[in-house]
Formats: C-alpha cells, sequence, structure tokens
C-alpha cells in the first residue's frame, strides 16, 4: 500500500518535526510549501514540491500525480496581532487554500486528513484546564480562521465522510535533539526563542508583556508542549484515521503550565547566561491561563508523552539557537 503522505507546511517549525518522524516511521511525505516562511534546509530527507495552495490547478494536478493517501494540513499564517490588522490576509491563506485542499483531498478520497488547529480557538477560556467541549470563541482572525476550518472539517465529514482529526496546539516549543531542524519564525514573536535570542546577544533585551494578570507571579501562564511529542501525536492521529477511527477533535498539551517568569527564569539557569529584560503593558488578546485539559489525547491515540519536561524543552531549544542552520 501507498505510505504517500502529503504535508503541506512542512518546511515550517511544526511540519518540518513531523516530516522528520514520519520518514523514521517508513511513511514516504511529500512537502508542499510556497516557502513564504519555510526553509528549504528544514525538510530532511523528503521529497519538497514549492507550490500554493491557492493555485487549484496546481493542486489538481499535484493530487492526480502523486495520490497521497493522506493529508497533513499546516500550512497556514500565525501571527496574531497581523491577524488583527490584515484580517484578509489570514482569510485568504487560512481559510480558501484550505477550501482548495479540502476540495482535492475530498475528490481524492483520502483516507486522513490532519488539521493544526489552536488553542486560540477558545479565545478568553472561561476554564481551565480547557476541556475540549469549551465554547468555540475566538478573539483574533487568526483564532477565527481556524476555528472556521474545524467547522469546515466537520461538514466536510458529515457530508462526503472525510475522515478527520483536529489538533489544537497549545504552545509548541523546543527543538529536535538531532540539532539538524527547530524554531525559526520570521519574524521570531515567540516566548522561548526570544528569550535565548536575548541570552545569545542577538537581540538586546527582553520584553515581558505584562505582570499584572491573576497569576501567583502576575504573569501569563501557557501549556508548553514539546515539537517532538507533537509530532508523535500527528503520527498516532494518522494510525488511528488508516485504521478506521473515529474523526476527531483533540487538545494538544501537557495539561499543566508554567509562567512567562518561570520560563525567564529557567531560561537563564540553562542559558548560564544573563536575559536583560523590560517590562511593558499587556500584549493585546493574551489570555491568562491556556493549560488543556489533556486526557483525551492520551485516552482517543495512547498518547505517551516523552518530554514533558521544561528543562527538556529549553535544553534542546539553546541546542538549536546555538547551532542555527537555518
Ligand atoms: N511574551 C512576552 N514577551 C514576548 C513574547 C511573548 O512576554 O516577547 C509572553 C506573551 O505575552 C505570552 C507568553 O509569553 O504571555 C507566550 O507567548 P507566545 O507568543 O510565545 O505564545 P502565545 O501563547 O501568545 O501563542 C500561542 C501560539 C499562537 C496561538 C496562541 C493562542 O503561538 O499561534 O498560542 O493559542 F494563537
Amino acid at each position: 500500500m501507498s505510505r504517500k503522505i502529503l504535508v503541506t507546511g512542512g518546511a515550517g517549525y511544526i511540519g518540518s518535526h513531523v516530516v522528520k518522524l514520519l520518514l523514521e516511521k517508513g511513511y514516504e511525505p511529500i512537502v508542499l510549501d510556497n516557502l513564504s516562511a519555510g526553509h528549504r534546509e528544514a525538510v530532511l530527507g523528503a521529497r519538497l514540491v514549492k507550490g500554493d495552495l491557492r493555485d487549484k490547478a496546481f493542486l489538481k494536478s499535484f493530487f492526480e500525480a502523486e495520490k497521497p493517501i493522506a493529508v497533513m494540513h499546516f500550512a497556514a499564517y500565525i501571527v496574531v496581532p497581523e491577524s488583527v490588522t490584515d484580517p484578509l490576509k489570514y482569510y485568504e491563506n487560512n481559510l480558501s487554500a484550505t477550501v482548495n485542499l479540502l476540495q482535492a483531498s475530498v475528490e481524492n478520497k483520502v483516507s486522513a486528513f490532519i488539521f493544526s488547529s489552536s488553542a486560540a480557538v477558545y479565545g478568553v477560556p472561561k476554564e481551565v484546564p480547557i476541556p475540549e467541549e469549551h465554547p468555540v470563541s475566538p478573539i483574533n482572525p487568526y483564532g477565527t480562521s481556524k476555528a472556521m476550518v474545524e467547522n469546515m472539517l466537520t461538514d466536510c465529514h458529515n457530508a462526503y465522510g472525510l475522515p478527520y482529526v483536529s489538533l489544537r496546539y497549545f504552545n509548541a516549543a523546543g527543538a529536535d535533539p538531532s540539532g539538524l531542524i527547530g524554531e525559526a519564525h520570521n519574524p521570531e514573536t515567540h516566548l522561548i526563542p526570544l528569550l535565548l535570542q536575548t541570552a545569545i546577544g542577538k537581540r538586546e533585551k527582553f520584553y515581558l508583556f505584562g505582570t499584572d494578570y491573576p497569576t501567583s507571579d502576575g504573569t501569563c501562564i501557557r501549556d508548553f508542549i514539546h515539537v517532538n511529542d507533537l509530532a508523535e501525536v500527528h503520527i498516532l492521529a494518522l494510525e488511528h484515521l488508516l485504521n478506521k477511527g473515529e474523526s476527531l477533535t483533540l487538545n494538544c498539551g501537557y495539561g499543566h503550565g508554567y509562567s512567562v517568569k518561570e520560563v525567564l527564569e529557567e531560561a537563564k539557569r540553562i542559558t548560564k547566561r544573563d536575559i536583560p529584560y523590560e517590562i511593558k503593558e499587556r500584549r493585546p488578546g493574551d489570555p491568562p491561563i491556556l493549560v488543556a485539559k489533556s486526557e483525551n489525547v492520551k485516552k482517543f491515540l495512547g498518547f505517551l508523552p516523552k518530554f514533558d519536561d521544561l528543562t527538556r524543552i529549553i535544553e534542546t531549544a539553546w541546542q538549536w539557537e546555538l547551532n542555527r542552520r537555518y
């Protein structure tokens, strides 16, 4: 049987870690990426096709030629504040492109569609840890675009029988221990790489957004999940659907969080460097606490975390930051 898996956005941070694991598990990932944010160097040992999901004709011929058995859909814009100032950019790339991809997936009867969703669909949560049944009420167009794709998935499932798993990522972090791939966003907006780049001296200081949140130390709390564990969840979701398991929407987090100050202190300890910082106003749209209720991913997919350890997360990110290849 064919083991071809189409991976959109496979040259990006999370996608590239999943591609590496797919290869290790004997699959044949084909990366489709327009390289607007992805890196050619991040695609290790898999075929990379440069193309854009907004191009329907291209997508049609791609599916006809390759006949993938499954699709993993990572390609999307991800900068929340930019989605507020330029929502149509987000709806065009994150929605229209996904409509095209879903059409091609349905026409070609793929056996599995795995979608990169986000905790951003919950908006400001009414309860934490957040269960999957929590109301979906995003507070920015990025989160809205993810929630709308989730609606499209359930509609496509009901109408055409498309088997899907939607994975709501909490805070992906860390890097593959090989040091070959890691997080490389431009511009970088995420906490851990910004702290480490400040430790290295690439940045003068770190700006801490808000110390007056209703948390123990006044800074936001996040559920950081190591990118290799997240990659493992994708393989389990794929195998679940290939074995005719039911379609699912699942949180991806460890079920406990760390505050921004705790992460800052741990980053100083691991890097053995000073991390100068300045306290700033709250960043608009940041919920105080985002922690997943994480039982379902274990119950439905049998997920067993291997990297549930902030030290390990920061150590792997630090090794990557010290020897970045792209
Ligand atoms: N932070 C700072 N200074 C910075 C960057 C971040 O203090 O320079 C703080 C933020 O205010 C927040 C925490 O660090 O409290 C984590 O911020 P990140 O930007 O690393 O991550 P977010 O929790 O904002 O974002 C993540 C995903 C988004 C997703 C969002 C909500 O990266 O894609 O969760 O689910 F939309």
